[in-house]
C-alpha cells in the first residue's frame, strides 16, 4: 500500500459502464486511492469506454490527446500520472490504443478490473499491460464492498449488475464480442450486495445487464431464478421501495416478467424496450429475432397488465438495405405505440460485425434526414407525455437539493426529474407531488398531502401520442 493518492474516472456510454466505474474506485479506495472530480488532479485517470458507435471510439483517443499534454506538465514538475484505458474499447482494441497512444500506461477489459491493483503495479515498473482475457475467476468475488456511507454519498438509488454479455448477435452491434457471452450471477450474490445498499439508505435499484431479462441466475434453492422472482425477492427487501431492470430485449418478455408488472407496486411502471426497427424485412437482415408485430403484442400485454406503462426505445436508422418504406415502418411503430422518450442513432458500421460486411450500406444525408425525422416525432411524443402529467400526482423519490435556494429535486415513476420547493428533510423519501408545469426536460411540483392507504400515484396515460 502507498500514500493517499487521486482517482479521476471518467465514464463513457450505458449504465453498465456507469456501475463497473464505482466498483473500479471501490476496488481502489483500499489501495489508498480517494476520487477526484478534476482530472488535472488526478494521479490515476482511468478513462472507461463505449465502442457501441464509431464516434464512442474516437472521442476515446481525443480524450486520451488531452491527457498526455496534462500527463506531460506533470512530469515537467517532477508528479507521475497513470492513464488506464478501462471498458469496451479496452477490450477490442487493447494493443491499438498501446500502439496509437503511447501515454496510456495500462489498458483493462470489462471482465479484468478486479486485477486493477496488479496492473498498476506491473506499470510502475514500466510494463504497459494489456489485460483483455475473459478470465476463469468471477470479477464479482474480488470486488471490495463500499462503506455504507461511501453508498449512501452516491445517492439515494443504485445500480445492482445481475448479468452481463449476449448471446443475441444483432448483426450491428458489438457487445457479444466486447463483453463477451451471457452470464448470470447467482442469486445469493445478487441479494447480498442488494441488503447492503438496503441498509446503507438506498431507495430504489435498478437491475442491470446487456440483456437483463434473460436473466436465468442459480438460486439458493438449487433451482434458476427468471428475473421476475428476482424482482420478486427484491420487492420484498425492506427500504427498498423501487426496481427498476434495465435493458431488455423483445423477445425475453415473458408471462412470468409481465405478471409482476401486474403484482408488484415496487416495479415502476416504465421500460426501456428498444425495437431499433419498425421493418419486419429490416429486424430480419439485424438478426433481432422479432417482428413488428410481436414487438406490438408484448408492449399490449405490458399495458394490459399495468395500465399506467410508458416505453422508451432504441433506434437506428439507415441500416444497411433500409429503404424509405422501411423508415416509414418504423415512424409508423412509433405512433402505433407512442413513446416517452427514446434514443436513435445513425447506423455505424462496427469492424467484425456482420452487417459492416453488408455491401448496401445508406448515404450519409439519408441517415442524417431520417434520424432527424424520427427524432421530431419522438421528441412530439416526449412533450405530448410531459404536458398529461400536469395535474396528476406522481409519488416522486426525492434525491438532492437543487440548484434554487429551498428547491429539492426527486425522480417520478417514468424517471423524469421533478422540482419542487421542499425542505431538504424530504431527500430519501417518497411523496405524492402534484405536477403544476413541464420545463423542456423537468417537472415542476407541489408536494401534496399523503394518504398511507392511498396506492403509488402513477399518471394515466389515455391522453398519449403526438
Ligand atoms: N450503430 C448504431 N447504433 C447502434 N447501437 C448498437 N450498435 C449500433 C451501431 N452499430 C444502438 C442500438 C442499441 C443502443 C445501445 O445502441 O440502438 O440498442
Ligand atoms: Fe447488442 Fe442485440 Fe445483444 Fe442488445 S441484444 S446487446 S443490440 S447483440
Amino acid at each position: 500500500m502507498t500514500g493517499p493518492r487521486k482517482l479521476y474516472i471518467k465514464s463513457y456510454g450505458c449504465q453498465m459502464n456507469a456501475y463497473d466505474s464505482l466498483r473500479m474506485a471501490d476496488m481502489l479506495a483500499p489501495e489508498g486511492f480517494s476520487e477526484t472530480n478534476d482530472a488535472n488532479d488526478a494521479d490515476l485517470v482511468v478513462l472507461n469506454t463505449c465502442h457501441i458507435r464509431e464516434k464512442a471510439a474516437e472521442k476515446v483517443y481525443s480524450e486520451i490527446g488531452r491527457l498526455r499534454m496534462m500527463k506531460d506538465e506533470a512530469a515537467s514538475a517532477g508528479r507521475k500520472v497513470t492513464i488506464a484505458v478501462a471498458g469496451c474499447v479496452a477490450q477490442a482494441e487493447g494493443a491499438e490504443i498501446m500502439r496509437r497512444a503511447p501515454a496510456v500506461d495500462l489498458v483493462v477489459g470489462p471482465q479484468s478490473y478486479h486485477r486493477l491493483p496488479r496492473l498498476l503495479e506491473q506499470a510502475a515498473r514500466g510494463e504497459r499491460p494489456v489485460e483483455t482475457e475473459f478470465p476463469a475467476e468471477d470479477k464479482f468475488d474480488f470486488l471490495k464492498n463500499p462503506t455504507r456511507e461511501k453508498i449512501r454519498a452516491r445517492g439515494v438509488s443504485a445500480f445492482l449488475t445481475i448479468q452481463e454479455g449476449c448471446d443475441k448477435f444483432c448483426t450491428f452491434c458489438v457487445v457479444p464480442y466486447t463483453r463477451g457471452a451471457e452470464v448470470s450471477r447467482p442469486v445469493a450474490k445478487i441479494l447480498a450486495e442488494a441488503l447492503r445498499l438496503a441498509d446503507a439508505g438506498i431507495r430504489e435499484i435498478t437491475v442491470i445487464g446487456q440483456n437483463v431479462n434473460a436473466y436465468h441466475g442459480d438460486g439458493p434453492d438449487g433451482q434458476t431464478w427468471t428475473l421476475a422472482r428476482l424482482l420478486r425477492r427484491l420487492a420484498d427487501i425492506p427500504g427498498i421501495d423501487r426496481l427498476r431492470y434495465t435493458t431488455s430485449h423483445p423477445r425475453d418478455v415473458d408471462d412470468s416478467l409481465i405478471a409482476m408488472h401486474r403484482d408488484l407496486p415496487e416495479l415502476m411502471p416504465q421500460l426501456h424496450l428498444p425495437v431499433q426497427s419498425g421493418s419486419n424485412r429490416i429486424l430480419d437482415a439485424m438478426n433481432r429475432r422479432h417482428t413488428r408485430d410481436d414487438y406490438l403484442r408484448v408492449v399490449d400485454r405490458l399495458r394490459s397488465a399495468q395500465p399506467a406503462m410508458a416505453f422508451t426505445s432504441d433506434f437506428i436508422v439507415g441500416f444497411p438495405g433500409e429503404t424509405d418504406a422501411d423508415f416509414q415502418d418504423t415512424m409508423s411503430l412509433i405512433e402505433d405505440v407512442g413513446f416517452a422518450g427514446s434514443f436513435s442513432f445513425k447506423y455505424s458500421p462496427r469492424p467484425g460485425t456482420p452487417a459492416s460486411d453488408m455491401d448496401n450500406q445508406v448515404a450519409e444525408s439519408v441517415k442524417t434526414q431520417r434520424l432527424k425525422e424520427l427524432q421530431e416525432l419522438i421528441d412530439r411524443q416526449l412533450a405530448a407525455f410531459s404536458r398529461n402529467c400536469v395535474g396528476q400526482t406522481l409519488d416522486v423519490l426525492f434525491e438532492k437539493v437543487g440548484r434554487h435556494p429551498g428547491q429539492i429535486v426527486g425522480k417520478s415513476p417514468y424517471l423524469q426529474p421533478v422540482q419542487v420547493m421542499a425542505p431538504p428533510s424530504l431527500i430519501g423519501t417518497i411523496a405524492p407531488v402534484r405536477i403544476d408545469d413541464t420545463g423542456s426536460y423537468s417537472l415542476f411540483g407541489t408536494v401534496a398531502a399523503q394518504d398511507a392507504a392511498e396506492p403509488p400515484r402513477y399518471a394515466p396515460l389515455a391522453a398519449m401520442g403526438a
